[in-house]
C-alpha cells in the first residue's frame, strides 16, 4: 500500500477546515484550498480555535502553532500541489463544481494520487468519470465537527480499486477514527440515508401540525439520547447540505424514493434561511455561531 505523505484539502468550509485541521494533527503536511484568501483565513481562525478547546482538554500534545504550521493555504491549484499523493474535496454539493476539481486534479497530480470526495450523496461512480484513474478515485466521508465525530464512511465507486479503499481506510484509522468500508456506491452512504429518513419522519408531524421543531428536538435529546435535536442538526449541518442530499436523491437512486425531500427544508432553502451559517434556520444564532438553543 502507497505511504501518504502530502495531502491536499480543497474547499475549507465547515467540512474542509476540520478535515485539514486533522490531517496536521496526525503529522501530515496539507495544503487547504479555497478560492478567496478571507475564506482561508476565517477557515484558519476556525482551526485555531478548535485546537485550542482541543488543547484545553488535553487532547492534543503538540503546540497549536507548530501542527497550524503544517497547513499551507492555496488560492486554486498551484504548482506546489503537485506531488501529493492524497486529495480530498469537501466543495459545495453540486456535481458540477466536483467535476470540475476532479478533471482539474487529474491533470495536476499524478495518475498515482487519491482523490478523495467527502460528498454527502452523490455518487462516486459518477464524480470518478470526471478523473483521469477512477481506480484512484473514493467517497471519504466525515462527519461534523469532523475533529470531533468518531465515524468515517468510506465508500467504492464501481472502479475504485481495493488498493485505493484499503490505503484510505487505514488514512481514517491514522487519523484516530473508526472507518466503515462501503463496498457498493449508495448515494448518501449509510449515515446520511438514516438522517434523511429520520428528517423526513420529524418533518411530516411538524407539516401536520401535530408537533413544533421544539418539542421533535427535545424527544430527540431526551428521549432518543441524540446529542442534538432533529432540527438543530439541520441547523448545524447546513439546511442546504439536507436540500443537496434530498435533490441527489431524486437524481441519481430512485430507490430512495421512501425518503422524499421534505418541504419544509425546502422552503427553508428557498428562503435562504440555512441554520448557523447563515445566522438563522429553524433557530437563531445572531453571533453566526452554533450555541444550544434554551
Ligand atoms: N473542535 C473542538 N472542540 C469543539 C468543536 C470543534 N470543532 N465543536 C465543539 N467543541 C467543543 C465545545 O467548545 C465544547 O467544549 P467546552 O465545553 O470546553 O467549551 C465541547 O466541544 C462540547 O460542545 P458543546 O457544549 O457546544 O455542545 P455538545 O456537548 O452538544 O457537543 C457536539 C457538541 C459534539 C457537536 C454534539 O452536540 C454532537 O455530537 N452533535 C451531533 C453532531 C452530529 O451528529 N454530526 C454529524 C452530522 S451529519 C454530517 O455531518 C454528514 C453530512 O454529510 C451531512
Amino acid at each position: 500500500m502507497p505511504q501518504i505523505q502530502k495531502a491536499l484539502v480543497v474547499g475549507a468550509g465547515t467540512m474542509g477546515h476540520g478535515i485539514a485541521e486533522l490531517l496536521a494533527i496526525a503529522g501530515y503536511k496539507v495544503y487547504l484550498n479555497d478560492v478567496a484568501e478571507d475564506l482561508l483565513k476565517n477557515a484558519m481562525e476556525k482551526i485555531k480555535w478548535s485546537l485550542s478547546k482541543l488543547q484545553e482538554r488535553g487532547e492534543i500534545k503538540e503546540s497549536i502553532d507548530s501542527i497550524m504550521s503544517r497547513i499551507t493555504t492555496i488560492v486554486g491549484f498551484p504548482d506546489i500541489i503537485k506531488d501529493v499523493d492524497f486529495a480530498i474535496e469537501a466543495s459545495p454539493e453540486k456535481m458540477e463544481i466536483k467535476a470540475e476539481i476532479f478533471s482539474k486534479l487529474s491533470q495536476i497530480l499524478s495518475s498515482d494520487a487519491i482523490l478523495a470526495t467527502n460528498t454527502s450523496s452523490l455518487p462516486i461512480s459518477k464524480i470518478a468519470e470526471n478523473a483521469k484513474n477512477p481506480q484512484r478515485v473514493v467517497g471519504m466521508h466525515f462527519f461534523n465537527p469532523p475533529v470531533l465525530m468518531p465515524l468515517v464512511e468510506v465508500m467504492k465507486g464501481d472502479k475504485t480499486s481495493d488498493d485505493t479503499a484499503k490505503t484510505v481506510y487505514e488514512l481514517a484509522k491514522k487519523l484516530g477514527k473508526q472507518p466503515i468500508m462501503i463496498n457498493k456506491d449508495v448515494p448518501g452512504y449509510i449515515v446520511n440515508r438514516i438522517l434523511a429518513a429520520i428528517n423526513g419522519v420529524a418533518c411530516v408531524l411538524v407539516e401536520k401540525g401535530i408537533a413544533d421543531y421544539f418539542t421533535i428536538d427535545a424527544v430527540a435529546r431526551y428521549k432518543l439520547n441524540f446529542p442534538m435535536g432533529i432540527f438543530e442538526l439541520l441547523d448545524y449541518t447546513g439546511i442546504d447540505v439536507a436540500y443537496y442530499v434530498g435533490k441527489s436523491f431524486e437524481e441519481y437512486d430512485k430507490s430512495a424514493s421512501n425518503i422524499p425531500l421534505c418541504s419544509i427544508i425546502q422552503k427553508k432553502f428557498e428562503s435562504k434561511e440555512l441554520g448557523v451559517k447563515t445566522g438563522k434556520g429553524f433557530y437563531e444564532y445572531p453571533q453566526g455561531k452554533y450555541v444550544k438553543p434554551d
